[in-house]
């Protein structure tokens, strides 16, 4: 695949965001390459961007499937561990504006960070990070973006895959579409930056939040009411006994 991605470093409306884009066609996984950066304290906002991935990763030790005419980056960060946690928040709210640029409905984040169409998955973010103490040493934002797959290579998933070309109707320019999502990124970080937190907003576009859901948490299945969202993003959980749960991390399937 062509490099269309690194000559638009310095040419979008952003501040930092894709200050400096690296385009790799094939790598194992876009994290690594971005975490080599962040330990030798390279720029705010560099991007790693590839054609393929051969071990591109998902949450919870998952394997992440990138095929062609999907979109698969990922953002090298310094935040304050203050807001760490809503990077997350950047990333899913950053896709989702992006794909309703596209005219779409029925999108929604389900927690902590599945953006999906119509029920189906149509990109993920994972957030890697290196903290000592109270210093964030580097953080780096991972999407994946089904946007012109084909979605016959997909293996089993926990939940159904959407590509957006599919939900469109149309070819996606991926360009454009990376373009876009510099720039919504860029707003929502530096947003961050200067003390704006993006919790209000993901909240109010979680499709979890009062519905019935399960999921695994340790050694125990629970399953209840998807209650509300602490303010570092952990979700709030009332069991079918009344009990109150919070939970940091895990999968949740809506009943
Ligand atoms: C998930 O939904 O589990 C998160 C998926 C994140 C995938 C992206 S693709 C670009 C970056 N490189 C990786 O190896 N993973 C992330």
């Amino acid at each position: 695949m062509d490099d269309i991605y690194s000559g638009l470093a310095g040419r979008m409306d952003t501040r930092l965001i894709g200050c400096e884009i690296n385009y790799y066609p094939a790598l194992y996984s876009t994290m690594d390459v971005a975490r080599e950066k962040g330990l030798s304290g390279d720029k705010e906002g560099l991007v790693i961007v590839a054609g393929q991935q051969t071990g591109g990763r998902g949450r919870q030790g998952r394997t992440w499937f990138s095929p062609e005419g999907s979109l698969a980056l990922s953002i090298l960060c310094y935040p304050e561990k203050s807001w760490l946690s809503e990077l997350v928040m950047c990333g899913s709210l950053s896709i989702l504006d992006t794909i309703e640029q596209y005219g779409v409905k029925e999108a929604g984040i389900k927690w902590p960070n599945d953006v999906l169409i119509g029920g189906r998955k149509v990109a993920g973010v994972l957030i890697e990070s290196r903290v000592l103490a109270d210093t964030v040493i580097f953080a780096v934002i991972g999407m994946g973006i089904n946007i012109n797959s084909n979605m016959t290579g997909f293996r089993e998933m926990l939940i159904a895959p959407a590509s957006l070309a599919v939900e469109v109707g149309r070819a996606i320019d991926a360009q454009g579409f990376f373009h876009h999502l510099m720039e919504n990124t860029d707003r929502l970080y530096c947003g961050l930056k200067s003390g704006n937190s993006l919790l209000d907003q993901w909240k109010s576009r979680l499709v979890t939040l009062g519905r019935e859901v399960s999921i695994m948490h340790g050694p125990s299945f629970l399953r209840g009411l998807a209650r509300d969202v602490t303010p570092e993003g952990s979700l709030l959980l009332e069991t079918e006994s009344g009990e109150e749960v919070i939970i940091s991390a895990g999968d949740v399937t809506l009943e």
